[in-house]
């Protein structure tokens, strides 16, 4: 939610700033706005609402002297997405962007009017920028203002604070919200996110919470929030590839992190199996003690997804029990698992508010908490005793793709971890897993476009399209409902295949599409009941599975490889993914940010 950049170094910033701007835009993009030194020696702020390019044409030719500068993307969470309610704020000579809520923000509003502070917008962060002034107004020192101003505030933040008075300076604070910070020689960036500014430098240090920085063009440093005592900066190199974070040849993100697919789950098995691909190492898990006595999932969205793949993953192949949990439900209910559970969050971003508030109400409760996640030195990686790396590289479309594909790879080693080495299911099944990239690189690859877009046109000619499957392609029904949602704003939903008579089933008549993946070779003969029934009720079904999976008579609309175990998610999932994103493609939609969704929630 939102995307702050902060820029200190001696070139030109507003071209830097809103370059990584460009590179936030996944993080929200319904206002944007910049705040840079001009040559007069004053702080201008531009800003407007809607897509990031609205800005850059705006801005256009223009320039800041090389100083600090700070930049803002927003998803509106307090206030209309106008351009009254972008960032920057500002109150007299402090100015500043925000990303996150602030709870206290009335009670701080209505003390601050009483003072005479007159408000311009309706959002939260305008409180911030006066409560800053004040103290700045008291201290003459912008690092310490910010303690200062932000001691009354509840809620979570993440800012970036600029003041007209102290040029050469940005001060940076964290509260729940992420930052990260980048050195370069010569250059400091403070971001939301690290792909903001990987085109400049890969020595980034998340900064802690309740840690104020102050960047300069000459050097950084970092204090504590409560008493100003102070703190080290310890940078490292990132291994992403900047290259990961460009569109390449691909027209979106989203189609290139769909062919990126066998890369995630080869770079999420890399350095985890051992000799001769025998057996699974987590090193990360052993420092847990003994394996669980259940293993609790809390996820959103399509993490969650991933999670009840890893569901059945884990108890195909362990003894182990294992619960599934909407993260955002999570909190609501007493925690009543097996003593010796692992709580496992399950998190792309590592920054999704209702997954971290789940695995900390676990951890108070006593419980061991894992974060899985794509994104190294994210929330989740600190709040939790054990991390496992999903290693998809910088994801950037909203619509997850290649990262489902990885959490899938890491729930599917988990299953292994837990299973019994010797047993045949267990070999084999790592054997299956270990083909995997390369067998969905080939699938990808011989992949017609015209047979995707066939079925994608028949996807928006529908008038609703229902997502059914048993077994493992329950999962991928929902997932491809989502996904379909998410991206195409096509009435879309998932449903066990055996839930169809209970309701759905009612809805089906002519011009409505039925799509049932069909990797489970289990379940075939019941999915293939289902599918007559809704033809026999004058519904479509387009089916995805591999040769011989549909009823008898009929070739799969998509066919998938051979698959003898869950690689088929891999195969399935592709197709749901390239489905979904032609559909919005042929909608002429914004496939990498569609329409009230932001990639990473850090708000409940
Ligand atoms: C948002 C995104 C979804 C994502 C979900 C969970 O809603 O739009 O694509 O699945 O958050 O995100 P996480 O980062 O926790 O996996």
């Amino acid at each position: 939610m939102c995307g702050i950049i902060g820029y200190a170094g001696s070139r030109e910033p507003v071209g830097i700033v809103l370059e990584a701007l460009s590179r936030l835009e996944y993080r929200g993009y319904d206002s944007s706005g910049v705040a840079y030194f001009g040559s007069d020696g004053k702080v201008s702020v531009a800003r407007a609402s809607g897509k990031l390019s609205r800005l850059s044409e705006a801005l256009q030719g223009t320039t800041g002297i090389p100083d600090v500068a700070i930049g803002h993307i927003r998803w509106a969470t307090h206030g209309a997405p106008t351009e009254e309610n972008a960032h920057p704020h500002r109150s007299g000579p402090i100015v500043l962007v925000h990303n996150g809520i602030i709870e206290n923000e009335r009670a701080l509003r209505r003390e601050l009017v009483g003072q005479g502070y007159v408000f311009s917008s309706e959002t939260d962060t305008e409180v911030l920028a006066h409560l800053i002034l004040r103290a700045y107004r008291e201290e003459g020192d912008l690092s310490q203002a910010v303690r200062k101003g932000l001691a009354s505030v509840e809620g979570s933040y993440a800012l970036a604070v600029l003041c007209e008075e102290a040029p050469g300076q940005l001060v940076a604070v964290r509260k729940g919200a992420p930052l990260i910070l980048g050195e370069a020689s010569g250059e400091y960036f403070v971001a939301s996110d690290v792909p903001a500014f990987l085109k400049w430098t890969r020595r980034v240090m998340p900064l802690p919470p309740e840690v104020v920085a102050t960047l300069s063009p000459e050097g950084l440093s970092l204090c504590r929030l409560s008493d100003g005592q102070p703190v080290p900066a310890v940078f490292e190199e990132v291994p992403w590839d900047p290259v990961q974070a460009e569109k390449g040849h691909y027209r979106h993100f989203m189609e290139k992190e769909i062919f990126e697919g066998p890369r995630a789950i080869m770079d999420t098995l890399e350095g985890r199996l051992g000799e001769e691909n025998s057996r699974v190492f987590l090193p990360e898990l052993v420092r847990l003690g003994p394996n669980p006595t259940e293993i609790v999932f809390v996820a959103c969205g399509t993490s969650y997804h991933a999670a009840l793949l890893g569901r059945l993953m884990i108890e195909a192949l362990s003894p182990v029990p294992v619960r599934v949990e909407i993260a955002s439900e999570f909190r609501y209910r007493p925690l009543r698992f097996r003593k010796g559970a692992w709580v496992v969050g399950i998190s792309q971003s590592g920054e999704t508010a209702d997954t971290l508030g789940a695995l900390e109400v676990a951890r108070r409760e006593g419980y061991l908490t894992v974060g899985v996640t794509n994104v190294g030195g994210s929330s989740i990686t600190r709040e939790t005793e054990a991390v496992l790396l999903t290693r998809a590289g910088p994801e950037i479309g909203v619509a997850s793709t290649k990262a489902f594909i990885a959490q899938v790879t890491l729930v599917w080693l988990l299953a292994l971890y837990l299973g019994r080495r010797e047993s045949s299911e267990v070999r084999d099944s790592l054997g299956l897993l270990v083909r995997s990239p390369a067998r969905l690189e080939g699938f990808l690859g011989a992949i017609v476009p015209a047979e995707i877009d066939r079925m994608s046109r028949q996807i928006l000619e529908a008038r609703f399209v229902i997502f059914i499957g048993r077994g493992v392609d329950y999962p991928l029904a929902i997932e491809g409902a989502l996904k379909m949602k998410e991206i195409t704003y096509r009435p879309a939903d998932g449903y066990p295949g055996g839930e169809l008579k209970h309701g759905p089933i009612a809805l089906v008549e002519p011009g409505v599409l039925v799509v049932a993946p069909l990797v489970d070779s289990r379940l075939r003969p019941k999915e293939t009941s289902n599918i007559r029934e809704i033809e026999a009720r004058g519904g479509t079904v387009l089916t995805i599975g591999p040769a011989g999976s549909g009823p008898e008579d009929l070739v799969p609309s998509f066919l998938l490889p051979e698959t003898s175990g869950w690689d088929g998610v891999f195969f399935a999932s592709a197709v749901l993914q390239l489905l979904a994103y032609r559909a919005a493609f042929l909608a002429g939609n914004d496939v990498d940010q569609p329409r009230n969704l932001a990639k990473s929630v850090t708000v409940e």
